[in-house]
């Protein structure tokens, strides 16, 4: 079987030149990268946001703006290092302006997120915000179990997987608690249910 690391990096590859991707020509006009992923590939936890923003996409690296400055504060009120896990999104490329990502680039960068999740192989997903969670309640077959993302965070969605057992756990979008400041306290109370792994 080849290692972990050379299937990432193959991933890597691929991105690199996605060419048939929309964001493609928007990237390399702006030189900024893809954002594959980083952390451990032996976490037991993954965390899966949307798309990269502007900072994220001119180093290359997920949640290194504002947003991922609250995911950083989340983590260590979990005791969690942020080396330990593995964070990534479903859409590798920055869409521009700051934009949701579209259906078609979801479907279009699925499927590398399909292949990190057989790499690493976790057993918790926690997905940010409700792009991720959908999408990962269907890759997972749990589509009629969906609910809105205020319902839903904070929550347990556990399936019995091809290789073990998985459990979904989704979470606000960090980004959220920067431009509602009432709802910090949420996103840390709910970040508590990753205390007990
Ligand atoms: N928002 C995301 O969803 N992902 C990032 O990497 C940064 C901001």
């Amino acid at each position: 079987m080849q290692d972990k690391a050379k299937l990432m990096k193959k991933i890597e590859k691929e991105l690199s030149d996605f060419k048939q991707s929309p964001l493609y020509k928007y990237r390399t006009e702006n030189k900024f990268f893809p954002v594959v992923g980083e952390g451990s590939l032996n976490s037991k936890i993954m965390f899966i946001g949307e798309a990269p923003g502007k900072k994220e996409a001119q180093t290359g690296k997920p949640f290194c703006g504002a947003s991922g400055k609250f995911l950083d504060s989340m983590f260590v009120s979990v005791n969690l290092k942020r080396e330990n896990v593995y964070i990534t999104n479903i859409v590798k490329d920055r869409p521009e302006d700051n934009r949701d990502p579209s259906r078609e680039e979801i479907k279009l960068y699925g499927p590398f997120l399909d292949r990190q999740i057989e790499i690493i192989q976790p057993k918790i997903i926690a997905t940010l915000g409700r792009f991720s969670f959908e999408y990962v309640m269907r890759h997972f077959g749990l589509e009629n179990q969906i609910e809105p993302i205020s319902k839903a965070h904070g929550k347990s969605y556990e399936i019995d997987f091809s290789y073990g057992k998985v459990k979904i756990i989704p979470l606000y979008h960090p980004a959220v608690a920067l431009y509602n400041g009432g709802m910090r306290e949420t996103l840390l109370k709910d970040f508590k249910i990753l205390n007990k792994w």
